[in-house]
C-alpha cells in the first residue's frame, strides 16, 4: 500500500477506545477479527471511505452501518478456504482416533493402547452444514477419504456439483440424523446464530461428533455441554468460540472435546494471500 503512495498506520493491538479516538484521520481502515468495527467507531469515522477485512466473516463489522454511510466493504474470503478445510479434516481424524488424548498420556509415561478404540472415516457419514468455499472444500478432501457426504444450505447445490462430490443435498434435521460426524461451515448471521442448541443436538446420533471451525455463536455452549456430559454426543472439536478467548472453560476441559484458538486460516500462505488481496482491493477502490 506504501508503494502504491498510501500514508499506512499499523497498530495490531489498538483497543476500541483508542481506535474510536483516533479513527477520524483515517480514509481506509483494516482489521482482522480482533477489532470489532461498531456503529460508535464507524460514526468516529468522519472520513472513512473503505473498510476491509483481512479474512472472511464480517461478523466482526456493523455492516449495517456501514451500508447506511456508503462506506466500502472488502473482504478475502477465498485465502483462507483451503487452511480451514484441512484443519477440519485433522479435526475429525483427531476425534476419531483420540491423538491429542494419545500424546498427553505418552508423554505421562502412559501406554493405554486398549483404551484408544478409534473408528475410520471410510464409509461414515458426514454432514456438512453450509457448502461456501470451506463447506465444498471440506466435502472433496471427505470425499477421498471414502466418507458418504450429506449437506444442508439454504438453497439447493446445482446438480453438477452435487454429483461431483458425491454428495447428498438434505434439510438440516434429516442430516443431524443421520450423520456420524456434523461439520459446520456458515457464516454467523442473525439466522445462524444459536442453529444448532439442544433440539438439533437430540435430533444427533448417539455419539456422534460435532465440529465446528466457522464461529461459536452458531453453536449453544450449553447444550454441547449437556450433551457432551451426558455421552449423547461422543466428542466435539471447536476452534471458535462465542467469547474468545473464552472465559467459561466448562466444554474445553471435557477429556472428549479437543480445541485449538480460531487457528483455522492461522497459516503462512494464508495470511500472506489475505494481505495481498486487502491491500490490492482497498488500493484499487481509491484509485
Ligand atoms: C476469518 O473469518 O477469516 C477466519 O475466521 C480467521 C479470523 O478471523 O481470524
Amino acid at each position: 500500500m506504501r508503494q502504491a503512495g498510501f500514508q499506512v498506520d499499523v497498530n495490531p493491538t489498538i483497543s476500541s477506545r483508542q481506535l474510536r479516538k483516533i479513527v477520524s484521520n483515517y480514509d481506509a481502515l483494516i482489521v482482522r477479527s480482533r477489532t470489532k468495527v461498531t456503529k460508535e467507531i464507524i460514526e468516529a469515522g468522519k472520513r472513512l471511505r473503505a473498510i476491509g477485512r483481512a479474512g472472511t466473516g464480517l461478523d466482526n463489522i456493523d455492516v449495517e452501518t456501514v451500508e447506511k454511510k456508503g462506506i466500502m466493504v472488502f473482504n478475502v474470503p477465498e485465502a483462507g478456504t483451503n487452511a480451514v478445510a484441512e484443519l477440519t479434516i485433522g479435526l475429525i481424524i483427531s476425534l476419531a482416533r483420540s491423538i491429542p488424548l494419545a500424546d498427553r498420556s505418552m508423554k505421562e509415561g502412559k501406554w493405554i493402547k486398549k483404551e484408544l478404540m478409534g473408528w475410520e472415516l471410510r464409509d461414515k457419514t458426514l454432514g456438512i452444514v453450509g457448502l461456501g468455499n470451506v463447506g465444498e472444500r471440506v466435502a472433496r478432501m471427505a470425499k477421498t477419504l471414502g466418507m458418504k457426504i450429506l449437506i444442508t444450505k439454504r438453497t439447493p447445490p446445482a446438480p453438477e456439483l452435487l454429483r461431483e462430490l458425491e454428495a447428498e443435498f438434505v434439510l438440516l434435521q434429516e442430516l443431524l440424523q443421520r450423520s456420524d460426524a456434523v461439520t459446520i461451515h456458515v457464516p454467523l448471521t442473525p439466522q445462524t446464530k444459536q442453529m444448532i442448541s439442544a433440539q438439533e443436538i437430540r435430533l444427533m446420533k448417539k455419539g456422534a461428533l460435532l465440529i465446528n471451525t466457522s464461529r461459536g455463536a452458531i453453536v449453544n455452549e450449553k447444550a454441547l455441554l449437556d450433551a457432551l456430559k451426558s455421552g449423547k454426543l461422543g466428542g466435539a472439536a471447536l476452534d471458535v468460540y462465542e467469547i474468545e478467548p473464552p472465559k467459561d472453560l466448562s466444554v474445553i476441559r471435557l477429556p472428549n472435546v479437543i480445541c485449538t484458538p480460531h487457528i483455522g486460516a492461522q497459516t503462512e500462505r494464508t495470511y500472506r494471500m489475505t494481505a495481498i488481496s486487502i491491500a490490492e482491493k482497498i488500493v484499487n477502490a481509491f484509485t
